[in-house]
């Protein structure tokens, strides 16, 4: 499995298994059998409401020696109500509880957006804490000290655009070790994939196959569906490959690291197996072409009248 490297030497596996939506009784059967088909890497969040039962997988999978903690990257997000520095610890200490976790691999800001303690989801422009109120700067004050403490490996971001990056990097201690962003051949993001490159900042693809299973009241009417894409799957038939498979080895091609969730086994293998895609440079190009700018998940819930944050703000558009 190709990996990502760290300046400590640490190697985060470019193929993880997204957890999102997958509810908690079948988040469960998914990790183990993600470790079991060979995946080390998981990704989770506490938003997403089954780190306790991902907690349980991972425990039950090393106890059973089917992986070793050493050996599985687990990254895990600090939620927008959490942003307040005397909430960072503690949030992060939940999550440890909940995966039955020593320290984490890598914690990420998940969105440079604050929200009122004990708010999962804004429903008033009251439920927003401003950037004024909670600068980001300051929650990753409190990042940088969950790492020089030894609960988490490694500290970034996620969401962030090319300016909200730069403002870490300007005001940080600890450069941003990852930037978690939407990213598939409807999103590609060149420009914030070059920055981040010559900032020797990794990436992380989400929602690489273009997040299907998202509630319908998170799609848009007319959004396009990117696994049935015409130019994907001819490329996919020529292989007698998935067009999943197709979607997984253009990111990684791009050398970002790749993290589709499934709870379906037959899946959950099938995307792992994308790493071993040879795609030539004249298919890699054509995929190139597909960009629409199109974001499945805009933030729109961030953004909404009366909040302080902006479309513009968040995508640095
Ligand atoms: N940082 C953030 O703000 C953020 C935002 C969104 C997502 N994420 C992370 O990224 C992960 C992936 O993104 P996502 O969950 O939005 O969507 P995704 O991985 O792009 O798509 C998931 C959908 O694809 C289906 N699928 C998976 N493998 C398939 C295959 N080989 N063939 C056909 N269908 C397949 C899944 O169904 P089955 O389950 O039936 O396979 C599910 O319906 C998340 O789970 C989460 O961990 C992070």
């Amino acid at each position: 499995m190709q990996s990502i490297s760290f300046a400590n030497g640490d190697e985060m596996p470019m193929v993880g298994l997204g957890t999102w939506k997958s509810p908690p009784g079948e988040v469960y059967k998914a990790v183990k059998t993600a470790l079991e088909a060979g995946y080390r890497h998981v990704d989770c969040a506490p938003i997403y409401k089954n780190e306790h039962e991902v907690g349980n997988a991972l425990r039950d999978s090393f106890d059973a020696g089917t992986a070793s903690r050493e050996d599985v990257w687990v990254t895990s997000k600090l939620w927008n109500d959490n942003h307040h520095p005397d909430n960072v610890r503690p949030a992060l200490e939940q999550t440890l509880d909940d995966l039955q976790l020593d320290a984490l691999d890598l914690y990420l800001i998940h969105w440079p957006v604050a929200l009122t303690h004990g708010v999962d989801f804004p429903e008033s422009p009251d439920d927003f804490v401003s950037p004024e109120e909670v600068p980001l700067t300051d929650t990753w004050a409190a990042m940088e000290a969950l790492k020089e403490d030894g609960l988490v490996r490694h500290i970034g971001v996620s969401n962030f655009s090319v300016p909200t990056l730069q403002l870490i990097l300007d005001e940080g201690e600890v450069r941003p070790e990852m930037n978690q962003v939407e990213m598939h051949p409807y999103l590609p993001q060149p420009d914030l994939v070059s920055f981040a490159k010559s900032q020797n900042i990794p990436i992380t693809a989400y929602s690489p196959l273009g997040s299907g299973d998202r509630p319908d009241a998170m799609k848009a009417d007319d959004e396009p569906t990117l696994m049935a894409n015409p130019t994907i799957n001819e490329i996919a038939d020529a292989h007698g490959v998935s067009p999943a498979h197709v979607l997984l080895q253009w990111g990684l091609n791009r050398g970002t690291a790749v993290i589709p969730k499934s709870t379906t086994p037959a899946h959950i293998e099938d995307n792992l197996a994308a790493a071993d895609l040879d795609l030539s440079t004249d298919e890699l190009q054509t995929i190139d072409t597909l960009d629409q700018n199109y974001r499945y998940l805009a933030g729109a819930a961030w953004t909404m009248e009366g909040s302080p944050y902006t479309q513009a703000d968040l995508w640095g558009e």
